[in-house]
């Protein structure tokens, strides 16, 4: 007879096969065991059929990936801890010292950060070109990466993307286009059959849904690209918890639904603001007036619940703040896709590089899940410090 702190850790039980419910069970580990040391001798730690050690998956985060696949229209997924670390991973991965990267000037404000501290330290260039523009664009022979956003993550801009990956490919045939799919969220249009070579996706945003959850996925059809993807993920330590899985997968199923009804109130609320006197512009691509209506409409009938007011140059930032600082309903905070609305203000002229930009104070609302009527009363009863 054993001792007992060993019939504790060496017990005989066996749950029975077959146990079927809604959600798939959470398997966490650092370690997995191997039935023979050959078995350990001879794994392969990008063959997801097999399991080697926690970090490189465990069923649960497998699931995910799948699950993050078929969402994008991919072969391959592969989480990382966040959207940020999916952007820094696709330029550690395929860029090489004396290669160059173009962002779009719209770009999330920390791959900007990412490309002008590490990614020059790395000796890797970077230029950044206006997405409205695509007959300007500019891709010479250096240029390995080019990112894409639709919509940019602040000022909303939705870009012809045909014209831009025809342009791209014309210019530079061995360019890898990626795309940060986040506001798309997999839904609002098909990424791959555009021509991208890979997607990014935070998330953190819609398919958390929760506001809980750091996560990110990089995403791509070619099985090279996967592999080098793969395999720097792997040697760059970069598995996600279990338990973080878990609350994504428990709220994939609700994403369609709380994107179209977070679409649906942000829509609404755009609309009413383009009505006030103090709101200089409103910016989200499915109002006819926005000047990315036309590409957004030609691939688009969903967009993510986001809106930008711009205001005019000479409202100081203190009265923009005030009433940022005066909503009750939407919480001050970065982010979207969560249940609670969100606003942050922000000054153009310190987010854009391009002389050509927009400049002055803008607001970005990200729209949760509360009645829009309410958050309209709630943005129309501050509005009194912005006049
Ligand atoms: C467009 C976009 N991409 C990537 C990210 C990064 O996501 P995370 O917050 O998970 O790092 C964000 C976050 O705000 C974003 O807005």
């Amino acid at each position: 007879m054993k001792d007992k702190a060993t019939q504790l850790i060496h017990h005989g039980y066996q749950a029975p096969a077959g146990f079927a419910a809604p959600m798939p069970a959470v398997h966490k580990a650092s370690t997995v065991f191997f039935n023979t040391c050959r078995e350990l001798r001879e794994r392969d730690w990008l063959d997801k059929q097999a399991y080697t050690y926690g970090l490189h998956g465990t069923p649960t985060t497998f699931e995910l990936e799948a699950r993050i696949a078929a969402l994008e229209g991919a072969q391959h997924a592969l989480l990382v801890p966040s959207g940020l670390a999916a952007i820094a991973l696709v330029g550690q991965a395929l860029l090489q010292q004396g290669d160059a990267v173009l962002l779009p000037d719209n770009v999330y404000g920390p791959s900007r950060a990412l490309a002008r501290h590490e990614l020059r330290a790395w000796g890797i260039g970077h230029a950044f070109y206006d997405p409205m523009a695509p007959q300007a664009l500019q891709v010479d022979a250096k240029t390995k990466l080019v990112w894409l956003e639709a919509a940019g993550s602040v000022t909303l801009e939705f870009p012809d993307l045909p014209a831009l990956i025809q342009r791209i490919r014309a210019q530079a045939p061995h360019a890898l286009i990626a795309l940060d799919n986040t506001w798309g969220a997999g839904l609002a249009f098909d990424a791959f059959a555009l021509g991208v070579d890979l997607t990014i996706h935070a998330l953190t945003k819609y398919p958390s849904g929760g506001g809980d959850v750091l996560m990110g996925s990089v995403c791509c059809r070619d099985p090279k690209v996967y592999e080098q993807l793969a395999l720097c993920h792997s040697r760059l330590g970069l598995g996600v918890g279990m338990n973080d899985c878990e609350l994504v997968l428990r709220n994939l199923p609700s994403l369609p639904l709380r994107y179209a009804a977070q679409d649906q109130a942000a829509r609404r609320i755009a609309q009413w603001a383009q009505a006030q006197a103090w709101a200089m512009e409103v910016l989200h691509p499915a109002l006819p007036s926005s000047p990315s209506n036309a590409a957004w409409s030609a691939l688009c009938t969903q967009a993510a619940g986001l809106l930008g007011i711009r205001f005019a140059p000479e409202l100081p930032r203190e009265r923009v703040e005030a009433w940022v600082d005066d909503l009750r309903l939407f919480h001050i905070g970065w982010s979207w896709g969560g249940p609670i609305s969100l606003a942050v203000p922000y000054n153009l002229g310190e987010i854009r590089s391009l002389p050509s930009s927009p400049r002055g104070m803008m607001v970005r609302l990200a729209i949760g899940l509360e009645a829009a009527d309410d958050l309209i009363a709630d943005l129309h009863r501050a509005s009194h410090l912005l006049t």
